[in-house]
């Protein structure tokens, strides 16, 4: 596969401050790796000291860029807070922020816990709250923050399994748009990146376990899986000057997944 990330120069986010959350691993860690790759200085912020630790050693040696890892959980306002302030404490500013963490599992609705729906929730709806608040003010001292919320196509349809997430998710992409609108006088971007099955990642060995894998690949019309690469591409894009006019939109980066709905009579 070409290199998703070859389009852009080198040097396209020197001078941008990132934070990720999640990005120690999966897609989280592709982003970080990208955004440092193209020069921007990146924190990245989850619970496990250990996998940050590593993270950030790995990354800064792939990207010749250190990398300040923060151990965080994002479902504590205090957290997200501290978070910020070490970013703009270390590197002077903050004027991006990428909302990856997210917690999943298969279950059935009618035996789901109100606590397993509920830290779903919290996690990605109000753990992605929580940082956009914190952030606010060091994103709009900046004059060009953006932020981009990882979301999913989940709730595009009713899908299975899945009733804790979708309705997280659907929360996110009401942020999105409504922090685009009570944000963009404060000069920043709000917007969303839905990926699609993303291959080698936690998110996929959970959902799509064992031959769910290959079944869910003959669903994709582009007929792969994505990479992680490619959601960070999508990310470096969104943050871009390319970018300066959008905002309060989700860009879907799913191979034409979710709008594949075969008819009955192909089936038969
Ligand atoms: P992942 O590797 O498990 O990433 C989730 C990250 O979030 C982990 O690094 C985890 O680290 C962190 N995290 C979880 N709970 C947290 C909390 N309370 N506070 C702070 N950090 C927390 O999974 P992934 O597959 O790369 O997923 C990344 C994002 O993409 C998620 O938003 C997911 O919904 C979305 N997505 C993925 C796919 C896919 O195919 N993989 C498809 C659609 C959407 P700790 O456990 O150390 O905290
Ligand atoms: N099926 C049903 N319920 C489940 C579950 C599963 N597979 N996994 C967890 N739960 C429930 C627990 O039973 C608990 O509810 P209860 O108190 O009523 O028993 C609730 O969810 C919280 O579980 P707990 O393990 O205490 O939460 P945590 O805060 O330690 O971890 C999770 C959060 C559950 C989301 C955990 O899977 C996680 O840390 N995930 C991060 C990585 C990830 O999910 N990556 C994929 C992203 S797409």
């Amino acid at each position: 596969m070409i290199d998703p990330l070859s389009p852009y120069r080198p040097d396209a986010l020197a001078g941008h401050v990132a934070i990720v959350t999640g990005g120690a691993t999966g897609i989280g860690r592709a982003i970080a790796r990208g955004f440092a790759r193209l020069g921007a200085d990146v924190c990245i912020a989850s619970r496990k000291p250990e996998a940050l630790a590593e993270a950030a050693a790995t990354l800064g040696a792939e990207t010749g860029r250190a990398i300040l890892a923060v151990p965080a959980d994002v479902r504590n306002p205090d957290d997200a807070a501290r978070v910020v302030e070490a970013t703009v404490a270390r590197f002077g500013a903050l004027d991006t922020l990428i909302n990856n963490a997210a917690g999943n599992f298969l279950a059935p609705a009618a035996t789901l816990s109100p606590n397993g729906f509920g830290t779903v929730v919290d996690i990605d709806l109000k753990g992605t709250f929580h940082m956009c608040r914190a952030a606010f003010a060091a994103l709009s001292a900046s004059g060009r923050g953006a932020i981009m919320n990882i979301t999913a196509t989940l709730h595009y349809h009713g899908t299975p399994l899945q009733l804790h997430a979708s309705a997280a998710k659907a929360g996110v992409d009401a942020l999105t748009r409504n922090l685009a609108v009570e944000w963009g006088g404060a000069g920043i971007r709000v917007n969303g990146i839905a990926p699609g099955p993303i291959a080698d990642t936690e998110g996929m060995r959970r959902l799509a376990p064992g031959d769910a894998a290959t079944r869910a690949k003959a669903g994709i019309p582009l007929g792969r899986f994505g990479a992680a690469d490619e959601i960070a591409a999508a990310a470096v894009f969104l943050r871009s000057a390319a970018a300066a006019y959008v905002t309060g939109t989700v860009l879907v980066v799913d191979g034409g997944h979710c709008q594949n709905q075969p008819m009955m009579l192909m089936q038969s």
